[in-house]
Parts: structure tokens; sequence; C-alpha cells
């Protein structure tokens, strides 16, 4: 039998409770997590948001009812305790709980509700995740994943306080938008009173805030609910969240970057106590060169390393027909690790960079019994003492290199295997943070899969005032006023400064391929706004989700979100997505697969 709180208050929260609330009466309310029953002292812990107490029923203080009752108890049920807070006996305190010196010996017990057996135990984070993502508000139980979502909370806090303090202004955009070309596939909302019309969900906020800018909001900012439909991965969710901001005014990168670069830096101040030093700056080409990834792991060194000229005419054919089709060769140096991989080992590692797209991995080592190489015997001994002395090569160290006819397949190989191998040999400390702005990016990059450019941030990114008479000559050389913000190997935010001319935006459109009539339908609405006075302005946006993850040291996007959809865009737990009436689909005048 369930009973009800009756006016009954909480005075305290469990896990706030120590030595200094000793002899206080207190009720307590929360989940049974644990129970011991020893004939005639039962011990409960009780748990709420804030942490577990430990509750004694002891017939020496209560009466043999309030046992009784207490003896019926469960885990997880909902329970009201109302007691004095005692010091525990010195074999019962324990230590490593923040309330492990007391416990509440209970007077009053309220049974709120009953719980059924758990499909798996709480606080079990080894259950599988299919298992705990159908019962999601049980595994929400979970303090890990409370802590993760009470941290998420704090982040908005956070961002709010100090985008109010730097005269931004909170405004809410419509979910339900046009679907615009460029970007992810778009989720759609079939219209009812416009048969056959779709609304599209926003991807980002982009269009409406730089209408905002137009619209003379001067600083915009949101935590804004965005939605691709594209492949996911681990950091990646088909409904995710952005710190979403645009200012008016500025024509400089660096203006949003300081507003932006303060926030990250308030964030990690307030919240986790870190000061963190000021983000480098990094040019694209630098950190695809250095790091072979826009979003380098800078908390380790073992930079790439172009060997195209060391290796010239080596006599290894492997090197020699790569570099004589106007490929390029690259490095990277594993430290005082040679003698921890074996051949086994090293034939993953081919089968690891094979994955990216390049034809294979040689590799070139120094042990005690000399050299230890897939091709050194091909090379002559010169090209080869060249190398070893390029490489810096001291006995325990290996090198990896990779050729390939294309410079950037052959950087993202190498760039994958150094963090692969960073990994694998834990090269770096998991506790540091390291942070930069990845900048100078082009504006375009050649899809051969399209046969045209695409827009490499999105179409409304300035070209670099001092790249523009390239669009016509090279466009593939054009840098854009874009930049990134990296920490720990993952982008958290990007951003542009955007074109504020109409003539600017043509052009641009049009090196994208569309015609004016294509431009006309597509974005009439929004190039027709530019033609009534746009004040220059950029911005950028952040992933909640994954600086809630950086800041929280998670690897799973599922572990910060409270109803996250899985690997297959799919909730396990309401079983969306999912078959509608027939009648439904009548309405939107759509016919389903299923209707022949
Ligand atoms: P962008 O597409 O780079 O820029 O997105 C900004 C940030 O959002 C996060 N993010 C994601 N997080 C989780 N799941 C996803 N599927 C996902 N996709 C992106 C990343 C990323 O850095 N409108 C522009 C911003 C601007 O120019 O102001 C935009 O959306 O952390």
């Amino acid at each position: 039998m369930t009973e009800f709180l009756a006016g009954l208050k909480r005075t305290n929260m469990c896990g706030e409770l120590s030595q200094a609330d000793n002899g206080k009466q207190v009720t307590l309310m929360g989940w049974i997590h644990r129970r011991r029953d020893l004939g005639g002292l039962i011990f409960a812990q009780l748990r709420d948001l804030s942490g577990i107490c430990q509750i004694v029923f002891d017939t020496d203080v209560c009466d043999k009812s309030l046992l009784d009752k207490a003896s019926q108890l469960k885990l997880e049920y909902v329970v009201a305790i109302t007691g004095q807070v005692r010091m525990r006996t010195q074999e019962n305190i324990n230590p490593n709980m923040s309330t492990g010196y007391i416990e509440v010996c209970a007077e009053q017990l309220l049974i709120l509700s009953e719980a059924n057996t758990t499909p798996f135990s709480i606080g079990d984070d080894s259950a599988n995740e299919s298992l705990r993502l159908t019962y999601r508000y049980l595994d929400l139980r979970r303090s890990a994943l409370q802590n993760n979502l009470l941290l998420r909370s704090r982040i908005c806090h956070e961002v709010r306080n100090y985008l109010a303090e730097q005269g931004f202004c909170e405004i809410e955009t419509p979910m339900m938008g046009r679907s615009t070309p460029e970007g992810a596939r778009d989720y759609l909302v079939p219209s009812r009173v416009h048969t056959g019309d779709y609304y599209a969900l926003p991807q980002s906020p982009q269009l409406y805030k730089q209408l905002l800018m137009i619209g003379g909001m001067d600083r915009y900012y949101q935590i804004a609910r965005c939605f691709r439909d594209e492949d996911l991965r681990a950091n990646r969710q088909p409904e995710f969240t952005q710190i979403d901001m645009e200012m008016s005014f500025v024509d400089k990168e660096e203006e949003v970057m300081g507003i932006a670069e303060g926030l990250v830096k308030r964030l990690f101040a307030n919240i986790l106590n870190i000061q963190l030093p000021d983000f480098p700056r990094l040019a694209y080409a630098d950190a695809m060169r250095l790091y072979g990834s826009d979003k380098p792991d800078t908390r380790y060194d073992m930079q790439l390393c172009n060997i195209s000229s060391v290796v010239t005419d080596s006599g290894c054919a492997m090197f020699d027909n790569c570099l004589s089709a106007g490929g390029k060769v690259y490095a990277i140096v594993l430290r005082q690790n040679e003698s921890n991989l074996s051949r086994k080992d090293l034939d993953k590692l081919v089968d690891f960079v094979k994955t990216y797209k390049v034809k294979g991995l040689a590799w070139l080592g120094l042990n005690q019994t000399g050299l230890r190489s897939s091709f050194a015997k091909a090379m002559r001994e010169k090209s080869l003492d060249n190398l070893i002395a390029h490489l810096q090569l001291q006995q325990g160290d290996i090198s990896f290199i990779c050729a390939d006819n294309n410079e950037e397949t052959v950087q993202i190989a190498m760039g994958a295997l150094r963090c692969h191998l960073a990994d694998k040999f834990n090269l770096y400390d998991k506790n540091d943070y390291k942070g930069l702005w990845v900048v100078d990016f082009p504006l375009l990059e050649y899809s051969e899969e399209e046969g045209r450019y695409v827009a490499k941030h999105h179409p409304f990114t300035s070209p670099k005032e001092e790249d523009l008479h390239l669009l016509d000559t090279n466009p593939a050389l054009v840098r854009a006023k874009a930049y990134d913000i990296v920490i720990n190997g993952d982008e958290m935010g990007g951003g542009s400064m955007r074109i504020y001319n109409n003539d600017l935006q043509r052009k641009m459109f049009n090196v994208l391929g569309f015609d004016e009539q294509a431009i006309k339908d597509k974005f009439g609405f929004f190039v027709n706004a530019f033609n009534y006075g746009t004040p220059p302005h950029g911005g950028l946006a952040f992933g909640l989700d994954r600086m809630t993850m950086v800041m929280g040291r998670v690897d799973n996007i599922r572990e910060v979100i409270a109803f996250p959809k899985t690997q297959q865009a799919t909730c396990l737990m309401s079983g969306a997505p999912a078959r509608v009436e027939k009648k439904q689909l009548d309405e939107l005048g759509i016919r389903s697969i299923d209707q022949k």
C-alpha cells in the first residue's frame, strides 16, 4: 500500500548531510538504493540526485510496527523518511562516502511508490546499452549520467550569463522552415494544409541569425536544437544542440573568436576551476601538413613530416613512382616503442591506414640488433642514411612512411595513424586540455561526386578580401574568413565572417553552380533581404553536446543527452520512428510504401 505525502516537506537532500548535522531532525525523500536486514536492525541506503544517505531502522529507537514496515521495502521504492541524524558506530563508518560518518535513525516512514524489479541494477554501468536506452528513465538514475546532465545545465547557465554580459540577446528561431540546399540531408515535415509541401527542420539557425542581423538585433544567441539526417558517429546525433551566436558591425575573424574564446575560458574556469591559456591559431594548411587533420589533438607531438625531398631518387620503387607521378611521401616517428610492436601489430597498422584510401604503409625501426624495415633493402644506402638522419631515428624508435599521389589523402591517413598510435601507446595525459583555433580554411572544396565546387563551411562564408581575385581564376585557392575551435582533437565549434554584399553573395552562388533561377528558387528570400541594408556580421556555433563531452571527459555523445537516439537514429524507449495511422497519412496526402 502506498501512502500520500500529505504535506510533509523535505528538509534536506540525502547527499548533503554531514557530521555537522549530528542530532538534527530531518526529512529525506528518495529511492531505496540498497537494503540490509539484520533482524532487529534494518539498514537502507536512500538515494536522490545529490547522493546517498544511510538510514537505520533500529528497534532500540523505533517501534516494532515501523520495523515491520521497513522490512517490506524493496529496491527502488520511493519513500519519505523522518528521523534524527546520528554518528555511525566506528565499524560502520565509510570514509569513501561524503555522508559516510552519519546515518539517519528513522522515526517515520512513508512508502510513496512501489517498484517492480528493475531490468538492470541501478548504477550498473556495465549493463547492455540497448537495455539501458530502452529504460532510459531508469538509466537516468545512474549518478554518472545525472552528473553529465548537471554539467550540461551549468554550461547553459554560464553561457547565458556570459553572453548576456557581452550584450547578446537570446532569440528563438523557427523549427519549421524551408528546405535549403547544401549541408546535410534535411528532416522533412509534411504540411497538411498545403498538401505536397514540406517544412524542413533546421540543420542550424544559420539563415535566421543572419536575418536577425539584417533586422537590427545586433548580437544574437540561442541554445538551438539542430537536426541533420547524416551518418552517425560517436560524437554525432541526428538531433543535437548548438550554442549559436552572431554579431553585427564586425569584419575581423578575431572579433568573434575573442568572444567565443572568452566563453570557453569562462566555462572552464567557473565550472572546472581550470584556467586555460590563450588558444594558439593554426592555419588549415599547417594543421593538415603537421597533423593530417583540421582538428588536431595537440596534447601530444608526433607531427607528420613531409619527406618527399629526402626520399627522391632513393631507388625504392614505392617512393620513386609516387614522386614521379607528382605525389608526396610523409612519415611519422613513434619514439621508444619499437620493441612494443610485433610483426602482427605492424600488419594491423597497415590494414588500419588502408581504410583511409592509401595503398599501404612502410616502416623503419631501429632496435638493438639493427634495422627492422619493410623497405630498407630496396633503398640506396645513402638515401637510407639520409632518411634516418632526417627523422633523427634513435635506437628504440620506429617510423611509419606512406606515399600517395594525392597529398591530402596521405596527410589524412597519417593523421589518423598518429591518433591511433597515441591512443595505443598512451602518449598523452587524459586529464590535459589543449585547445586551438584552426583558421584560413579554403572557401571551397571540389566535389568529385557532384562535379562542382561546394562550400567548405556554408555558402554565406566570406572569402578573404586579399583572395577575392582568385574566385574567377582559381577558386580552390581562395581562403575563407572561417575558424574552428578545437579541444583535444574534437571540433567544439565553427563559424565565419559572412558575406554582406549582395553581388559577392551572388558570385559565390555562381561559383557553387547555382544559376539565377536556382538562387531565386532556393535562397530568394535570403538574397532579397541583403538589398535593404546589411551590417557586416559574423558568428559561430559551438556544439553543446560536444562541449559537455569534453568538459565531462565522456567518450559517448549519448551520455550527455537525456533522451538520445541510437547509432541507427532510433529511440529505443519510445520506439520512434514508427508507423502512423493511415488516416494521418491520408490527411497529409501521403501514400505509405505499405499501400500499393
Ligand atoms: P557546423 O556545421 O560546423 O556550423 O556546426 C557547429 C558545431 O555543431 C556541432 N555539431 C554536431 N554535434 C553533434 N552532432 C552533430 N550531428 C553535429 N553536427 C555539428 C559541432 C560543430 O562544430 N551554422 C554554422 C555555424 C556558423 O557558421 O555560425 C554551423 O552549423 O561541434
